[in-house]
Formats: structure tokens, sequence, C-alpha cells
């Protein structure tokens, strides 16, 4: 039995999702966008990489810049099937869980029409992203005539994941999939762009990257709207797993993921596999794709948690 109450007052409230909400038919990729199978085998171009180098952590290590170029080239495509398999791991356990709630009144503050349309909206969003993704992986599958690896999940998953084994209520567990979907939602776009942005690999991962991205760009001021409300009418308890869990989250997301990268060089065959990973592992500026805190600092200040998430926005490194 469901108790249906939406609450179609109190506007001045939403203005930012209700807006999102507005434009969603315009903007979302998945009615923008009009790939055809046509188009993803034509933007696939056998003769350039899968997977920036710039953004593997071992890319300058003597011992990858010394091996063969096409297992070099191997190693790239699976960065790029990691970082897919990531992005639908993301959409699969973090973000539609958590819209999902946000759709059933799981947490309080969600009932406005505006809240209820923009989770159904993200829904199909991030269903859309499976999708995109599971072209990328489809593609460089094919055209490049891989064997198969089993690689770990995503990080951020394995994480969300570590944490509810680690609480037994259930407010608990969901409440730090929240968390992690915020911080996911907000974070992403920077690992997106890198690749959006990076004119040296696929024309059609940049495109896949592109129209990802600009769907979270909505999803983050949504996002954070919707956080607001709900934090509001939190209890101490809840206020305190949120700030604790938003920290983890921040300085979790966008990790490189050492363990993916040293399974997939070991089951390649790359010598010294682990040697390189551990170098990589034992050097702290090589701990994060990339650091992005811009939208998390402002969000912490209008949230008024900013003093009590005590966290180190310093850190904040930006990649165009
Ligand atoms: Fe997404
Ligand atoms: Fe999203």
């Amino acid at each position: 039995m469901y108790e249906i109450h939406i609450d179609t007052e109190n506007d001045s409230l939403f203005q930012g999702t209700k807006k999102a909400a507005n434009i969603w038919k315009k903007k979302s990729a998945t009615k923008v966008n009009n790939l055809t199978q046509r188009d993803i085998e034509d933007m696939f171009k056998l003769e350039q990489e899968d997977y920036p180098r710039e953004i593997v952590p071992f890319a300058d290590h003597p011992d990858f810049l010394s091996a063969p170029e096409e297992l070099k080239q191997d190693v790239l495509s699976w960065g790029a099937i990691a970082y897919n398999n990531g992005a639908v791991s993301a959409e699969e356990k973090v973000s539609n869980p958590a819209f999902l709630m946000i759709l059933r009144d799981v947490f309080p503050g969600t009932s406005h029409e505006a809240i209820k349309l923009s989770a159904a909206q993200a829904i199909v969003d991030e269903s859309y992203h499976i999708l995109l993704h599971t072209y990328g992986t489809n593609i460089i599958y094919r055209k490049r005539n891989l064997k198969p690896l089993t690689i770990p999940d995503y990080l951020p998953s394995r994480i969300l994941n570590q944490l509810k084994e680690n609480v037994s209520l259930t407010w608990e567990k969901n409440l730090l999939t929240l968390v992690f979907a915020v911080v996911s939602e907000a974070s992403v776009n920077a690992y997106l762009n890198l690749i959006a942005n990076n004119t040296t690999i696929q024309p059609l991962f940049q495109k896949i990257a592109k129209l990802h991205s600009d769907d979270e760009y909505r999803h983050a001021k949504v996002c954070s709207e919707i956080i607001k409300s709900i934090y509001l009418h939190f209890n101490q308890d809840q206020k305190n797993l949120f700030i604790k869990t938003y920290k983890i989250g921040l300085e979790k997301i966008l990790a490189h993921d050492f363990d993916t990268w040293e399974s997939i060089l070991v089951q390649l065959g790359f010598k010294k596999a682990k040697e390189i990973i551990n170098d990589c592992r034992n050097m702290p500026e090589k701990s994060h794709l990339v650091r992005d805190y811009t939208f998390h600092k402002k969000f912490a200040e209008e949230m008024g948690i900013f003093e009590l998430l005590d966290f180190d926005f310093s850190k904040t490194k930006i990649v165009n």
C-alpha cells in the first residue's frame, strides 16, 4: 500500500527542479540524440585509441612505455571498457536506486510534483546512459576482437556496498545510497569531460561522454535542490550520517581504481603488472583521476554544513 501525496503548491521552493523538468524534453540525451547502429559503426575508427593515455595512471611508467604497442592498445581498450562498465554500475547501483527512493517517498521532503517528475525523468536518463555505454563496450569488444576478462565492479559501488554492510538499519542503508548518489551526480561530469573533450580518442566515445555529461549537469542541479529539502526534514542521527558519508564520498569519488587496472594488466599478461600498479599506489599525486569539488563546496555552504563537513576543498584540481 502506498499513500500517494503530491504537493502541488510551494513552487518557489523548487524553482530549479521545476525548470529542469520543463526543459527535459528539449535537453535530455534520450530526446536529442538519434544515434543509429550505422552511426556507431561509422564513428568507430580503428586507428584511433579507445581511451586517453593522459588519464591512465601508469602511462608514464617506464615498464608501460617499453611494452609492445599492441599490448598497450589492449590496455587502453580495456580502460575504455572498465569506464563504460563503471558508468553502467553507477547508474544501476547508485543513481537509479536513489532516484527510485525519491520517487517512492522513502525520504521526507520529496512530495512536490516537480521533484517526482524530475526523479522519474532522471531514471529515464540514467537508463539511457546504460544503453549509450553498452554501445561503447559492445563495439570495442567486437572491433578489437578482445578475449573476455573479469574485472572488479566500479570502485564507488564497491565502497558503497562495504559501507552498507557496516550498518544494520534500513534507513541507514538508504541514506548511504542517497549520499553516494549526490556525490556521484555532481562529480561524474569531471570524469566524463576528460573523455568528451579529448579529441585524440574515438569520436564515438567523445560523443557518448558529451551526451551523458550534459544530462549530468542538469541532474546535479536537481539533486542539490532535492537533497536540501530532504536534509531539512532529517533528524540529528540522519544529519550526522549524511555528513560523515558525504565526506567519505568526496574523498573516494574519482579516485583511480588501481585494483581494476591491476586486474587488467595481470590478465593481459603484462610484465611486472603488480610492480607498475604498486609504484602508482605509492605516489599520492596519482591517487585521483581528477578532483573537482567546485559544485560540492558551494553546495555545502548553501546547506550550512561546510564547517561540519571539515573537508579540504583546496585539493580541487579542475581539468578542462
Ligand atoms: Fe548518468
Ligand atoms: Fe545522473
